[in-house]
């Protein structure tokens, strides 16, 4: 067990979250040198298939070409710097400049110029003409990608949190796919605010969902749970929380009997003794991609009829006060269509934009910016010390790598996750 009062906690200011210098800087650092996630390759299975993103400033184009390989393109064509792609998703051989008519591959090479013969000179190098290609990586699908070659490798940002996206996302030996698209929308917060409550905050469930535990929406998860925080030196972190009644643990996961066999067989370490001590897993791929993962059958008789789902967000800044979130529902290939459509629904109506948890979430991080105000209170920092000195709830019932702090309720995982981000932004923000 490791000391979890040892790091020291990070000064968190106001000015992270108001100044347009700080998100300046942030651009440049976090949103550069990170492997970002893009989205997923289930989202392109055909050649020709194409969505479009954003990391960091960057307009992508995720495609697939037709040697079956996933690019990630910038979206900027290279003769004025005109978006190329302006449809959100689609299929395509060819994304046509709507400016000049310069067409580019799905792969990014620059195919056609109109007047290419007759008023270019014929020596021109047009393989030096295409369209910036990022460096990409896919773990169970999850496609990341970054323009830096300042970043290692993507094993090495992923580091230990590779263990868990394993026992999340590779646990069913058919693996997991997107299901009904990817769902866009703006909502008022800085972008860290949502990042930061996925990374390890427990302790707003009670108090700013309080209405979903009246309802009986959380079933058993209102009574007594236990729970722990798992976070590594690359900033990614999770929280997961489970009822702990031994009588509930062979009946982990929610997920239909016919795929879960399969699941048992595949005999990942440690996966399920980690999986029967999660009833709910949230946290954050560092910088911007919150995940979450709920198996409700703990959630006892009250819940009877949810379903288990998987859901997977992108938080991209738009300005200090905004900020766009994607949200995937993602289900596992195989298991029944009847139950991936209730998985799906599970996941649009308890976490999706417009879901009873979001509409308490959003609200408080609409408050949050209102509460920051200007120069009156920028001296005052915010307060990180939640878990520090309290005792820790005995051992973790799993063992899995990262930093693992035995604690329902615990903002360890916040003071890695700025620990982290002022690392990585390389610079001191007085308040
Ligand atoms: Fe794209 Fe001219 S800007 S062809
Ligand atoms: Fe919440």
């Amino acid at each position: 067990m490791i000391d979890h009062d040892a790091a020291p906690t990070p000064l968190v200011t106001r000015r992270l979250y108001t100044d347009e210098s700080v998100l300046e800087r942030e651009f440049a650092t976090i949103f550069t040198d990170s492997w970002l996630l893009v989205g997923f390759e289930s989202e392109i299975p055909e050649p020709g298939d194409y969505v479009t993103r954003r990391m960091g400033r960057d307009p992508v184009i995720m495609s697939r070409s037709e040697s079956g390989d996933v690019h990630v393109l910038h979206n900027s064509c290279t003769h004025r710097g005109t978006q190329v792609c302006k449809a959100a998703f689609g299929n395509t051989a060819n994304f046509r400049c709507g400016y000049h008519g310069w067409a580019f591959a799905n792969d990014g090479r620059l195919r056609g110029m109109p007047g290419r013969r007759t008023n270019y000179d014929p020596d021109l190098d047009v393989s030096k003409l295409g369209l910036k290609q990022a460096r990409v990586g896919s773990v169970h699908g999850l496609v990341f990608a970054t323009f830096s070659d300042r970043v290692g490798e993507l094993d090495e940002f992923l580091g230990d949190y590779r263990w868990y996206l394993d026992r999340i996302f590779g646990f069913f030996p058919g693996g997991m796919e997107v299901h009904g698209g990817a769902h866009r929308v703006v909502i008022r917060g800085n972008w860290k605010i949502h990042a930061e409550n996925f990374s390890g905050d427990g302790y707003h469930l009670r108090i700013a969902h309080r209405t979903m535990f009246d309802l009986g929406v959380m079933g058993e998860q209102a009574g007594a749970t236990k729970g722990f925080c798992v976070s590594t030196p690359q900033g990614h972190a999770l929280r997961a929380q489970y009822v702990d009644d031994p009588a509930l643990v062979d009946t982990v996961f929610g997920y239909p009997e016919e795929i879960l066999e399969p699941a048992r067989r595949k005999d990942l370490p440690g996966a399920m003794e980690f999986r029967a001590a999660s009833s709910v897993i949230h946290g954050v791929l560092f910088p911007n991609a919150p995940l979450i993962t709920t198996a409700p059958v703990q959630f006892g008789e009250d819940a009877t009829g949810q379903t288990a789902f998987t859901q997977v967000r992108v938080v991209t800044p738009i300005d200090v006060h905004s900020h766009e979130v994607t949200y995937w529902s993602l289900v596992p290939k195989d298991a029944p269509e009847e139950w991936r459509r209730k998985s799906y629904l599970y996941s649009v109506r308890q976490h999706g934009a417009a879901s009873y948890f979001e509409a308490d979430d959003l609200e408080n991080f609409r408050r949050i910016d209102a509460g920051l105000g200007g120069s009156g209170g920028a001296d005052v920092p915010l307060n990180y010390d939640l878990g520090i000195g309290v005792p820790l709830g005995g051992e973790a019932p799993f063992t899995g790598p990262g930093t693992v702090v035995s604690q329902d309720f615990s903002e360890a995982n916040q003071r890695n996750f700025y620990r982290r981000y002022l690392e990585v932004l390389d610079e001191v923000v007085a308040p």
